[in-house]
């Protein structure tokens, strides 16, 4: 049996770093275990130009306490995003793609695109100069059922790769087996990350039993077919499936509200977690590409040097953790996992 396993350090291709006071916090909790990292841009004032995207990276990498660390950035996708900002972006490899929301699908998403043909343009830019397009494949429409809204989303997606088939497009935190299938019949240049939550969570582990705020997140956990279709693509070795933990710190008291927010905190946790699900299914051999090779190819980045050791032991995640007045719960708060990171003295 395998006691052991070392890879080199992992990248997280979709994680939300927030700003202010969880910025440190929030940074640090990823930078510590992993080479690359997405920051989505989906700040209260999104990242919406090229400068404001430097500025947010300049601000990651200066608090970052790690010098293995090497973070990435996202423009925030608008019906106003210039030529000359995409074209910046495309040239800088601080800047790793550009982030389309729906508006109104998620945290934050209100200044996102309301209209996906009117941004064509934009597309046709970002394909022209190489922007890869990182998409949250919901529909918005308030009046479709919110456990539908990724599988509608399919008939945008499947338009867009066929008007601009040498853009690279992610479909982000995927949770329905009609995304993994979608993938599959894509081209190369299309590919999906997978979050730990839609690989081990059913929305029975959200819904059932008493109502469980810190398993709410956007897209909705899914019925337990599409878990399995989910995490299945993960543990398959595809290339196109890569790890993207979607980690979205919100305070305590934002979760547990009359009106919760949706995220669920997992940098702390998540490789020990998908590395027990990859375990469980006889698949360890394929975690290190889904944790760093898949997405250095897609991306076009190469592994860190620096490894990183998992020993199959005890590790019990925090049950929670306090940033001034704010108190965060991850993701299997308090339970216990099978692998643990072995730190080095
Ligand atoms: C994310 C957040 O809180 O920023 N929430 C979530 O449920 N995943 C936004 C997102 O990625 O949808
Ligand atoms: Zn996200």
């Amino acid at each position: 049996m395998t006691n052991k396993l070392t890879i080199p350090l992992p990248n997280d291709m979709h994680i939300h770093f927030r700003e202010g006071i969880l910025l440190d916090f929030a940074v640090n909790a990823t930078a510590k275990n992993f080479h690359h990292a997405i920051a989505m841009p989906n700040l209260k004032d999104p990242i919406t130009s090229y400068s404001k995207a430097i500025n947010y990276y300049d601000q990651i990498q200066k608090i970052s306490r790690f010098k293995h660390f090497e973070p990435l950035v996202t423009l925030y996708l608008t019906m106003t995003l210039m030529e000359e900002d995409i074209r910046l972006s495309a040239q800088d490899n601080r800047i790793i793609g550009a982030k389309l929301y729906p508006a109104g699908v998620t945290t934050n998403s209100e200044k996102g695109v309301s209209d996906l043909q009117a941004c064509y343009k934009i597309l046709e830019l970002m394909e022209k100069y190489q922007l890869p397009l990182l998409i949250h494949g919901e529909v918005a429409n308030k009046e479709i059922d919110i456990f539908d809204r990724e599988k509608l989303f399919i008939d945008e997606l499947i338009k867009i790769t066929s008007m601009f088939p040498a853009l690279k497009v992610i479909f982000e935190h995927i949770s329905t087996k009609d995304a993994v299938q979608f993938i599959e019949a894509s081209s190369i240049n299309v590919a999906a990350t997978i979050t730990p939550q839609h690989m081990i969570l059913n929305r029975n582990d959200l819904l059932s039993g008493g109502l469980k705020p810190h398993h709410y997140c956007l897209p909705v956990l899914k019925r337990e077919e599409h878990r399995i279709a989910v995490a299945n693509a993960a543990v398959s070795g595809n290339a196109k499936f890569f790890l993207g933990t979607d980690s979205a710190p919100h305070p305590r008291s934002q979760k547990e509200s009359s009106c919760g927010c949706a995220g669920i905190f997992s940098a702390i946790g998540a490789l020990e977690i998908y590395l027990q699900y990859f375990e469980a299914e006889n698949a360890i051999d394929n975690f290190e590409n889904f944790a760093v090779h898949n997405s250095c190819a897609f991306y076009g980045l190469k592994p860190s040097d620096k490894k990183i050791t998992f020993e199959k032991s005890d590790y019990i995640i925090p049950a929670a953790f306090t940033i001034e007045n704010h108190e965060l719960i991850p993701l299997m708060a308090d339970q216990t996992i099978s692998w643990k990171i072995l730190n080095e003295l």
